[in-house]
């Protein structure tokens, strides 16, 4: 992997940066699946961009600063005492990853992800996960915005349906309540805001990897990916 992968990477401050995969596409697409394992099979970090939106929206909702308040949101998203341990997400030393899925925090985090000074914050503590032997990040942006210069871009999709299905079945087995209509509705609104916003919106790269994945597997998807990353490094 290194060495053909290092072929391909940018060179940033007279360095050559770490490889970079960007898989980015709409909420519950899988995106965040897919790239924890594509990360493992290549033996690269994992960097899921949207749980840094969440654990934000979290700490916002905790502190009760308003989603609308920009500067106090920007302050907080610049401090953010946010940390990893192996899959674990932290927040002041707290495990989170469980109240960051829930459906409250997932729509404010869609909600501060529309303020600039939040996401260029947001911005900087994701390219810091930029390292080697390579990084495979997930998010809305990740192609088009936080690494402009990826080695491989890949468009993650699947019909609305689909995934309110797929996110109704996560949500249950982690043993949260779930309603499907109202998750459907809440998927429709929030693919309105993250599409429509001014700041980085979620669209496809010009030049990625379309993959729409209602009639695929994860098997299949991840084989698509993998695939076109040993195709393009020889
Ligand atoms: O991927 P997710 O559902 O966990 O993301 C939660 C929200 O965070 C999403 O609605 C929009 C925002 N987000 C973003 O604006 N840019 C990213 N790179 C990742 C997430």
């Amino acid at each position: 992997m290194t060495g053909s992968a290092a072929a391909g990477a940018g060179i940033r401050n007279g360095a050559a940066a770490a490889p970079v995969i960007a898989i980015d596409g709409p909420t519950a697409s899988g995106k965040g699946e897919i790239a924890r394992r594509v990360a493992q099979l290549l033996g690269w970090h994992y960097l899921d961009s949207g749980a840094l939106y969440r654990v934000t929206a979290l700490a916002a909702l905790r502190a009760g600063i308003a989603l609308d308040d920009e500067g106090g949101l920007a302050a907080l998203a610049r401090e953010l005492p946010v940390s990893f341990a192996g899959e674990r997400i932290l927040l002041g030393g707290q495990d989170v990853g469980d109240h960051i899925r829930r459906q409250e925090v997932g729509s404010a985090a869609s909600q501060i992800a529309t303020i600039g000074a939040v996401r260029e914050a947001l911005g900087v503590l994701q390219r810091g996960f930029r390292r080697w032997p390579g990084l495979v990040a997930d998010g809305r942006d990740m192609g088009t915005v936080v690494f402009p210069d990826a080695d491989l871009k890949v468009f993650l999709t699947a019909s609305v349906d689909c995934r309110a299905r797929r996110r109704h079945k996560q949500l249950i087995e982690k043993g949260f309540s779930a309603n499907l209509p109202s998750l459907l509705q809440e998927l429709c609104e929030r693919d309105a805001r993250d599409t429509n916003r001014a700041l980085a919106p979620l669209r496809s790269a010009q030049e990625a990897l379309v993959v729409d994945s209602t009639q695929m597997t994860i098997e299949e998807v991840l084989e698509r990916i993998v695939q076109e990353h040993r195709r393009r490094n020889g």
